[in-house]
């Protein structure tokens, strides 16, 4: 068990050169376009920029806010997609220890991450922030994919409802409670898609939402940021809208209301419709 320390230590190895300070996050977007990021972040780096992001002021500080928020939002989504990739090992009810340990998953999300051209902040953070925001997101991972060990491994049972969601959520409340006075890192959603109370959208989440995701003139997947005031003071928050594809409808599709493997009633959702956000806050 040494998930943890071999961030702290720095034994990951990535071999990725250290250009990060000298790239603006523009064109780092442009980098970042493959794997999973492809639509998004070509629609960022295409689309106009939106009323109130991060260009209307203090921008050089802001810039690197909104890099460190992607960085968190790509861990969070390697993660998610790793627990999606091992859903039928997780559920095989034949096989006690599904070797998915902590320390397995982690070094699974990093490579996912390397695959992707994304894993350079994890060996060269732009400041000791994200250094230490990026730790303990890994850390959260690790810890709860370790606590979790009795569930994946328990024999007899196939659905464990250990879904990507699941342990999303598990895994931003663990970042919360480890950096909670610095950062927050949260999956929301509309209001009347809700699933987990915990998830449902702040005040400012909700107004970025209604006003622009849902916006008929709102560029799809084009994120926003704006200095607004997070549940512990003065913040930097981006938000990163998140659409359904044909995988999340056996759960958030149709028939509006049929209950599905999870328990909760599907939504209605259908194909490229907004389903949430992720929505990080970094504190002043
Ligand atoms: C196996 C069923 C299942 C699939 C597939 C699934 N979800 Fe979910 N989703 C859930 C469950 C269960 C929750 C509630 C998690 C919790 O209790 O915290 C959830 C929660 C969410 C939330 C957070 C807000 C909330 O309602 O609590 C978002 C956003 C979301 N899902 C989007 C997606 C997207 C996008 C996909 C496809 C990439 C997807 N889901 C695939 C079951 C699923």
């Amino acid at each position: 068990m040494y998930g943890s320390n071999d961030v702290d230590n720095r034994r990951i190895h990535l071999g990725v050169p250290s250009f990060y300070l000298s790239l603006r996050w523009r064109a780092r977007a442009l980098l970042r376009s493959s794997f999973l990021g492809v639509f998004l972040y070509s629609a960022i780096s295409l689309s106009p920029i939106p009323a109130n992001s991060v260009f209307a002021d203090n921008q050089p500080n802001n810039d690197i806010n909104l890099n460190t928020a992607l960085v968190l939002a790509d861990i969070l989504r390697a993660a998610r997609s790793e627990i999606a990739s091992q859903q039928p090992a997780i559920n095989n009810d034949l096989v006690g220890d599904k070797g998915l340990g902590g320390e397995v998953v982690q070094q699974n999300v990093i490579k996912r991450l390397q695959e992707a051209g994304k894993a350079e902040p994890l060996a060269n953070p732009a400041n000791d922030i994200e250094a230490k925001l990026i730790k303990a997101q890994l850390e959260s991972i690790f810890e709860i994919i370790d606590e979790n060990q009795p569930l994946i491994n328990k024999k007899g049972i196939g659905f464990k409802g250990f879904v990507p969601a699941v342990f999303a959520q598990l895994t931003n409340e663990r970042f919360g409670e480890k950096v909670g006075s610095i950062a927050e890192i949260k999956v929301t959603a509309p209001m009347e898609l809700v699933r987990n109370r915990k998830a449902r959208p702040d005040a400012w989440e909700r107004e970025v939402i209604e006003t622009r995701f849902m916006s008929a003139d709102w560029v799809k997947g084009s994120l926003f940021s704006e200095e607004a005031d997070g549940k512990n003071g003065a913040a930097f928050r981006v938000m990163v809208p998140e659409y359904y594809g044909q995988a999340c409808l056996a759960c958030h599709g149709g028939p509006k209301g049929e209950v599905d493997v999870t328990g909760y009633p599907k939504e209605g959702g259908m194909a490229g419709d907004l389903g949430g956000s992720i929505s990080v806050t970094l504190y002043k």
